[in-house]
């Protein structure tokens, strides 16, 4: 096991390797079974907990893990009371926590916020949930949960439920549940899906299969009774041909449940699904753990809480070991080593390629060009390094040779990555001296 000295922090479920996870779990499994082996384990250390949006079981559970392991806590709990209110940008508050604590927690409506905090101080910054985009140690508790009831993920089918458009839960979970081999099935409610181009990526940089399936159950969640489903390499399953029917979907082992995100200007569907109770003994459902990041409204009827298959709470009770894992890793590496995150490729400032298209980006709001990475192992996609948004990139230039390309000709498969340079535009790129080469 490659050991890494130190883990930097943590912004996006995209570093979950399965390795990682594995050696996370057991990790968490310790700090459960044999809490007084860790109970100084933080002594003079202080977390500062930065809660820009509004939270209560994250922080508390981020508390009480530091708390635990013998640390203190400084904490910004009210939006309200801190300099934000005041217009600061999160670049000077970052540099200021930097000042006070050994590592940070983040909670921001800006997308991309931890990555930002964490590249202005070079401390440990934890991402608690930036806007949308992630809430990684939520996916880190829902993980754990199912791990603990299943033990492998492999052969699992996982129901990803509800506002999936506006959510930040179930999107850092398919990053994890992908990493473990499980099967997913998702279930937007009406005209709350995510954009394609995010599932189509997690799906690629997991040799998954995008592929259908159908029960009648699912029209009530999601306006119809076929639903898009995740396959994981290797699953043996027959070809559809144009014009036939998908296959019944015939169990699910998890529901994932997520609210309608209201604050985040989803505009209600008429009627937001719900998970009727009556439904529990259909077949489909009969085995179905139920999960929920919390709070809810009225997608989780307080019916379920005391049925075997609810699990929400358990959720909660694992928060605090599993944030307690993550810091032992983060501030003890030379008690606590994990194998390494796979590491976000680094952002190039480049101001040619202007502001970042997504509002909600955290550079849009500290009035920062757009730091560009490329898509997993493509080349030819371009991201925001902060908050993963597709950048429209038309041309690439070669930082060696001078010459620009048309970004989907030949040329730009054989351009080094360290020489590639994305351009919107061409008159952007001959100004800096660059040769057109359309070939
Ligand atoms: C989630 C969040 O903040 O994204 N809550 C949490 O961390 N437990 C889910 C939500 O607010 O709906």
């Amino acid at each position: 096991m490659r050991l890494l000295p130190q883990l930097e922090g943590l912004h996006s479920a995209e570093s979950f390797a399965p390795e990682f996870l594995q050696a996370f779990f057991a990790r968490v499994r310790e700090v459960e079974d044999t809490p007084g082996l860790f109970a100084d384990a933080l002594r003079g250390r202080v977390v500062a907990m930065v809660f820009l949006e509004p939270s209560t079981r994250t922080r508390l559970s981020f508390e009480a893990a530091v708390l635990r392991l013998g640390g203190s806590v400084i904490t910004v709990a009210d939006p309200r009371t801190a300099s934000a209110a005041k217009g600061e940008a999160l670049a000077d508050t970052a540099r200021v926590v930097a000042a006070y604590g050994d590592a940070m927690v983040l909670r921001h409506t800006g997308e991309g916020a931890s990555r930002l905090a964490a590249a202005v101080t070079g401390m440990p910054v934890v991402n608690a949930g930036d806007g949308r985009l992630g809430h990684p140690t939520q996916t880190l508790t829902d993980l754990y949960t199912l791990y603990r009831a299943w033990g492998s993920f492999q052969g699992r089918t996982v129901g990803l439920f509800g506002d999936l458009a506006h959510g930040r839960t179930a999107r850092s979970l398919l990053w994890g549940l992908v990493a473990l081999g499980a099967r997913v099935v998702f279930l937007p409610a009406p005209g709350l899906d995510w954009e394609p181009d995010f599932e189509d990526r997690v799906l690629a940089r997991a040799g998954y299969r995008p592929a259908r399936a159908c029960h009648p159950l699912l029209a009530a969640w999601t306006g119809r009774e076929v639903a898009r489903v995740a396959e994981p390499p290797g699953a043996v399953q027959g070809r559809l041909f144009a014009g036939e029917a998908p296959p019944l979907l015939e169990h699910l082992d998890a529901l994932y449940l997520t609210r309608l995100q209201q604050e985040r200007g989803a505009a209600p569907p008429s009627a937001y699904p719900r998970l009727e109770p009556g439904r529990l003994e259909d077949p489909l459902l009969r085995d179905c753990l139920l999960l929920h990041p919390l709070p809810r409204r009225g997608e989780l009827p307080r019916e379920l809480d005391e049925d075997p298959r609810a699990r929400y709470f358990e959720q909660v009770r694992h928060g605090p070991a599993v944030r307690a894992a993550l810091f032992l890793a983060l501030l003890r590496s030379d008690r606590w080593s994990l194998p390494p995150l796979q590491p976000l490729p680094a952002g190039h400032p480049d101001p040619s390629l202007g502001l970042c298209p997504n509002p909600r980006c955290i550079t849009r709001e500290e009035g920062l060009p757009v730091p560009w990475r490329l898509a997993g192992a493509g080349r030819r996609e371009f991201l925001c390094a902060l908050c993963d948004s597709r950048l429209e990139v038309d041309y690439a230039g070669c930082r060696s040779t001078r010459r620009l390309h048309p970004l989907h000709g030949p040329a730009v498969a054989r351009i080094q990555p360290e020489n590639l340079r994305p351009f919107r535009d061409r008159q952007t790129a001959l100004r800096e001296g660059y040769l057109w080469s359309p070939g």
